[in-house]
């Protein structure tokens, strides 16, 4: 009888995990910005002037098992490109740089990275004021959803290692938004680490390279927001910048760009990604 019990138990609990999909991941990343985070690699206009992503998956991007991603319904599953598909919501994701990042940094790390778990949360062409939480409207989608999605990476094990932030591009496109960014961007990240305490969250902030060029942008001002990231990386603790002025990128020629002379392509993206875990490596490695 009792043997009877434990193996209706034991199926049970197969079953449930066959269902939840993948086991928690050891190392886990948060990813979020705007649409070159999100990942437009491959992403062109067809014939008709639709945004197609070509399907195109380089060796640095292909699915492993040792790279799971928190998918929408919050739950771990093998990653695998596009990943901000589900998440990037009514946009055409293609290739960024979360996948890359996995792979170099199990490259580098070796069985110290363990199984790599990442979470997209990026969504293109969004204003910083979009994501910072407001205080008098404590339900304001955007802000409690990312902390949500955070919280619920770690749930069952698994430790939060950093946030990797690429974003403001929407911003610089006018110079009012560009102006307040740097208040907005200390209190956005002064407000999640205090959210999600007690965990230790270091965050790598990629300056911007560009301003969005789809926003009204007769008043830009790209140097404000850059100013601004770098102001607010010195200020607070535990902040690493990558400069996106310093990309294999040529505004002359657009190289390293698509064809909107905007997003990054995938070989940039490709860049970014293993910039960013030899970032998180050189500074942060010793937590592996
Ligand atoms: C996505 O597009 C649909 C149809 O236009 C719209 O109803 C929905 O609100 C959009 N969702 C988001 C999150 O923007
Ligand atoms: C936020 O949502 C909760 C639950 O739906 C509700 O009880 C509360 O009144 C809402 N607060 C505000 C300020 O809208
Ligand atoms: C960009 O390309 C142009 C034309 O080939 C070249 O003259 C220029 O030096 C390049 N700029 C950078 C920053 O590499």
């Amino acid at each position: 009888m009792a043997l009877l019990k434990l193996s209706i138990m034991l199926c049970t609990m197969l079953f449930s995990l066959s269902l939840s999909g993948a086991a928690s991941p050891k190392n886990i990343f948060i990813l979020a910005g705007q649409s070159n985070m999100a990942g437009r690699g491959g992403v062109e206009k067809d014939q008709s002037g639709n945004l197609v992503w070509d399907r195109l998956v380089p060796p640095e991007c292909e699915p492993q098992p040792s790279i799971l991603r928190l998918n929408p319904e919050r739950e771990w599953e093998t990653a695998r490109e596009p990943l901000h598909v589900g998440i990037d919501i009514n946009r055409t994701a293609g290739i960024g740089p979360g996948m890359p990042f996995a792979h170099h940094l199990l490259a580098k790390a070796g069985p110290n990275a363990g199984v790599v778990g990442l979470v997209p949360c990026a969504r293109g062409g969004t204003l910083i004021e979009q994501w910072i939480k407001n205080p008098s409207n404590p339900n304001a989608t955007f802000y409690k959803n990312f902390i949500e999605r955070i919280k619920a990476s770690d749930k069952d094990g698994g430790v939060v290692r950093a946030l990797f932030w690429f974003q403001g591009e929407s911003d610089a496109a006018m110079s009012d938004t560009a102006h307040r960014y740097k208040d907005n961007l200390k209190q956005f990240f002064t407000d999640i680490r205090n959210d999600i305490k007690p965990r230790f969250l270091p965050i790598i902030l990629a300056k911007i390279a560009v301003y969005d060029p789809f926003m009204k942008h007769d008043t830009h001002d790209l140097a404000a927001v850059r100013a601004a990231q770098e102001e607010v990386s010195k200020e607070l603790p535990d902040i690493l910048t990558i400069d996106a002025l310093q990309l294999p990128i040529n505004f002359t020629t657009n190289a390293g760009f698509n064809l909107d002379h905007a997003h990054f392509n995938t070989n940039t993206e490709i860049v970014v990604g293993k910039w960013f875990a030899d970032t998180y490596l050189s500074h942060y490695g010793h937590l592996l």
